[in-house]
C-alpha cells in the first residue's frame, strides 16, 4: 500500500511495522530502500527473500545519525569518521568492522558493516520513530528485485513488488544514483562503487588516495558486472559509432531506442529518442527512470551514446557499463 511519507501518522505507522519485523519501503536521496529493523535476523531475511537476492550480499544498514552507528560498529575508524564528519547525513555510505554478535544477517556474515545516514527528511523521520520504538538502524538494500534497476519512485517501488509492500511515498528521488561506497576498514580507503559525490571530494575529505576494489570477497551485488538491467538490451557505443550505425539502419522500424545528448540525424527517421542531460546530476536523476519508461514502451534494444570522460560522470558510467553488460 502506498502512503503518503510527508503524513506524520504514515511514518508512525511504518515505524510500528519495522518494530514489529515487518518490511517498509521508504525514499532516500539516492534511490527506494526496502527496509527492515537491522537488528533482527528474521526480519532482514524477508528482505533476502523478496528481492531474490542471494544471502551471501550484505545491506547497507541506515542510522538516523551518528552516534546510531556507532551500535552496528565495532569502532569508527578515524578515515571513517573523517568521511562521516565531511558527508553525512548524505549520500555516502562507509564500510568499518562489525561490532560482534550484531546484525550479522544484514552483514551477510561478513567482520564488516556498510552504514549511511540519508540526507532525506522522510527517510530520517522513519530512522527517528523506529529508534523511539527501539529500532537501532534499518537494513535496506534498493527496492528492486535482485540485478534490475534500482526504483527512484514510489511507483517504480509497486512495479517491483506489487501493492502488498507498505511504501512511503516522498516522490522521486533527488539524486536518481546508490551512495557512493568507501570501504574504510582497511588502511587505505576503497572505492567500491562510485555514486554523485565526486571521487575528488572523497579523496579530500579522507586526505588519501582512493584505490579501486580489488577482487576480494564480498561479491557484492552493486559490483557485480552486469547490474542495473533494464530487459532491453542496452549497448554503449561512442558518438561517431552511434552515427554509423543510425545511418545503416535507416528507417527501420526495430524496437530500438537511443539515449544520447546529441542527437544524430537518423533518429529524426522513427527511432525512438531520449536526450540524455548535459549536466551529470541531472543525468544521474533521471538515468533509472528512462530505462524503466523505454521497458515499458517495449523497447528491445537501447543505444547509449557513452558519456564524457571526467570524474563528475563517473557514477552515471559505471551504472551504464553494468547496464550494458547484461
Ligand atoms: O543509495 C544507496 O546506497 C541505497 C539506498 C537505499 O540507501 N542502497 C543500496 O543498497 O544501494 P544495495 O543493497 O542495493 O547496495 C548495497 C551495496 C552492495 O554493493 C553491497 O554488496 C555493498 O553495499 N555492501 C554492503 N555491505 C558490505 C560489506 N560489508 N562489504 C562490502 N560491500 C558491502
Ligand atoms: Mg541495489
Amino acid at each position: 500500500m502506498l502512503l503518503d511519507g510527508h503524513d506524520d501518522a504514515a511514518v508512525s505507522d511504518a515505524a510500528d511495522r519495522l518494530a514489529a519485523g515487518e518490511l517498509v519501503a521508504f525514499p532516500t536521496e539516492t534511490v527506494y530502500g526496502l527496509g527492515a529493523r537491522a537488528d533482527d535476523d528474521a526480519a532482514v531475511a524477508r528482505i533476502f527473500e523478496l528481492k531474490g537476492r542471494p544471502i551471501g550480499h550484505p545491506l547497507i544498514v541506515h542510522v538516523a545519525d551518528r552516534e546510531d552507528a556507532g551500535r552496528f560498529a565495532a569502532t569508527m575508524s578515524p578515515l571513517a569518521d573523517r568521511l562521516v564528519e565531511e558527508f553525512w547525513p548524505g549520500p555516502l555510505t562507509v564500510i568499518v568492522q562489525r561490532k560482534a554478535g550484531f546484525a550479522a544477517a544484514a552483514a551477510a556474515q561478513q567482520a564488516t558493516i556498510a552504514l549511511r545516514c540519508p540526507a532525506h527528511a522522510i527517510a530520517h523521520a522513519l530512522l527517528v520513530a523506529a529508534r523511539d520504538r527501539g529500532v537501532p538502524g534499518v537494513a535496506a538494500p534498493s527496492a528492486n528485485r535482485f540485478g534490475r534497476v534500482s526504483p527512484t519512485t514510489a511507483a517504480h517501488v509497486v512495479d517491483e513488488f506489487g501493492a502488498d509492500l507498505m511504501v512511503l511515498d516522498g516522490g522521486a528521488a533527488q539524486l536518481g544514483i546508490e551512495s557512493a561506497i568507501v570501504d574504510c576498514s582497511g588502511d587505505q580507503p576503497v572505492l567500491l562503487r562510485p555514486g554523485v559525490l565526486t571521487r575528488e571530494r572523497i579523496e579530500a575529505a579522507a586526505a588519501a588516495p582512493l584505490l579501486a576494489p580489488h577482487d576480494a570477497s564480498p561479491r557484492a551485488p552493486g559490483t557485480l558486472v552486469s547490474h542495473y538491467a533494464p530487459r532491453a538490451t542496452v549497448r554503449l557505443m561512442t558518438t561517431p559509432m552511434l552515427r554509423m550505425a543510425l545511418e545503416v539502419l535507416g528507417a527501420e522500424p526495430l524496437k530500438l531506442a537511443v539515449y544520447s545528448r546529441s542527437v544524430p540525424s537518423g533518429v529524426a527517421t522513427g527511432v525512438r529518442h531520449r536526450r540524455m542531460p548535459a549536466r551529470p546530476e541531472q543525468a544521474a536523476h533521471e538515468l533509472f527512470s528512462v530505462l524503466r519508461e523505454l521497458d515499458r514502451e517495449g523497447v528491445h534494444l537501447i543505444w547509449v551514446e557513452e558519456p564524457p570522460p571526467g570524474p563528475e560522470w563517473e557514477g552515471v558510467r559505471d551504472r551504464l557499463v553494468r547496464a550494458a553488460a547484461a
